[in-house]
């Protein structure tokens, strides 16, 4: 939460709380969120112990968990696999919780992506860590001493980050080539002025995000990307598919084979790497090529970070309390749609499986006038 936006809220109708700190690192200071109308509590058991909704980026460890009250809801990034042990025990609590990770990516829930803005800026990010890293230029230079050309740039994963890469590539003048499985990709690549690499692989999966590759496929995809990569001054790697372990498309002798001075910018560390030998939060050096395992990309732009990620709670909070009241609207799809546990039930597959609960999926209430059953 940044103080611009807990005003936003507090006029509203919501009353708003931070931990003293909690900004520092984004630059946000404990008195300007007390000049914004935020209280500001001493520690966790003091800011969790009344709270009715609880925001974060991450989800509560089982500590932080156990402080809420009953009944609490909880709106967080959420990797239930990951987050088990925390969600036992708001289950046992009898809480609500939502995850941004499952907000429906359609047009009226852009504005609560933040999925989108944190890979945005995690694109934009890789782009400048890249230009960093590389001892050339990445513009043509043209000077007394003689004409340098451009650097290239190979971005592979062309989603929201991907996209974002590109764009800062190509605003410092890098000449930009983008490789990605969906066929979508390739004409918003080129509207950015990238050249698209076609390898003839296309997984389209389904709510337009990719399918996960055979093990074949992803072999005569690593063979075809080989050569495209060695060409390569700088490597963006963004790939993923949703709930799955990132796959690996530069295997270690592709980097070995790399012009010595070149660099990966795995943006995909974190969730295992498309690089074999990316390790995450480390830059890692091989016969000349650095590979930077970027942790948490966000947290470099920290202040831009969280006054995208405040927006995006804020508008998805509209959806689950106004006017000083907390009633999530259950006949809507993104409330639905980002859900994982209502009043402690599981409403979500995964978070069921991870839970060993039975999965009780919501449905809307019909509106008033819908008739039921029969298409005749
Ligand atoms: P993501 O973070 O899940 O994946 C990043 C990229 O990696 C994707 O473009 C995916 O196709 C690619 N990828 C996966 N496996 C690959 C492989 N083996 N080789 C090469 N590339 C691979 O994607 P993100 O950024 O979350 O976007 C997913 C989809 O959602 C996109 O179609 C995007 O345009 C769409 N979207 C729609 C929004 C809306 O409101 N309508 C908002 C944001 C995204």
């Amino acid at each position: 939460m940044v103080p611009d936006i807990a005003k936003r809220l507090i006029d509203a109708g919501w009353g708003i709380s931070v931990q003293s700190g909690a900004g520092a690192a984004a630059a946000f200071t404990d008195a300007a969120y007390a000049e914004a109308g935020v209280s500001v509590a001493p520690d966790p058991a003091a800011l969790l112990s009344g709270a009715e909704v609880v925001v974060s980026v991450n989800p509560p460890d089982p500590t932080q968990a156990g402080l809420m009250p009953s009944g609490v809801i909880v709106l967080s990034f959420l990797q239930p696999a990951q987050s088990a042990e925390a969600l036992a025990v708001l289950a046992a609590k009898g809480a609500t919780v939502f995850s941004f990770d499952l907000v429906p990516r359609i047009s009226r829930a852009q504005s609560m992506d933040a999925l989108s803005s944190q890979a945005t800026v995690s694109g934009y990010r890789a782009g400048l860590l890249a230009a960093e890293h590389l001892a050339k230029f990445f513009p043509m230079f043209m000077t007394a001493a003689g004409t340098v050309p451009p650097a290239k740039v190979l971005v592979m994963g062309v989603g929201v980050a991907g996209l974002q890469a590109i764009a800062t590539a190509r605003r410092l003048g890098a000449v930009v080539r983008a490789y990605d499985v969906r066929a979508a990709a390739k004409e918003e690549a080129e509207s950015l002025g990238a050249t698209f690499v076609d390898l003839g692989i296309s997984a389209e999966g389904i709510g337009g995000y990719a399918r996960e590759l055979s093990p074949e496929e992803l072999a005569r995809q690593q063979e075809a990307l080989a050569a495209v990569v060695t060409a390569s001054d700088v490597v963006i790697t963004t790939a993923s598919v949703p709930g799955r372990q990132a796959p690996v498309l530069i295997k270690e002798e592709v980097v070995r084979a790399m012009a010595p001075g070149s660099v990966v910018i795995d943006l995909a560390a974190d969730n295992g790497g498309n690089c074999a030998l990316t390790k995450v939060g480390e830059e890692v050096e091989v016969d000349g090529t650095t590979v930077v395992g970027v942790a948490n990309p966000p947290s470099q732009m920290s202040t831009h970070a969280s006054l995208l990620y405040a927006r995006n709670a804020a508008n998805l909070l509209a959806l689950i309390g106004r006017d000083g009241a907390v009633a999530p609207d259950w006949d809507d799809e993104i409330v639905i749609g980002c859900c994982v546990l209502r009043d402690g039930q599981p409403v979500h597959g995964p978070t069921a499986e991870v839970l060993g609960l039975p999965h009780t999926p919501i449905r809307p209430e019909p509106a008033a006038g819908d008739t039921e059953g029969g298409d005749g």
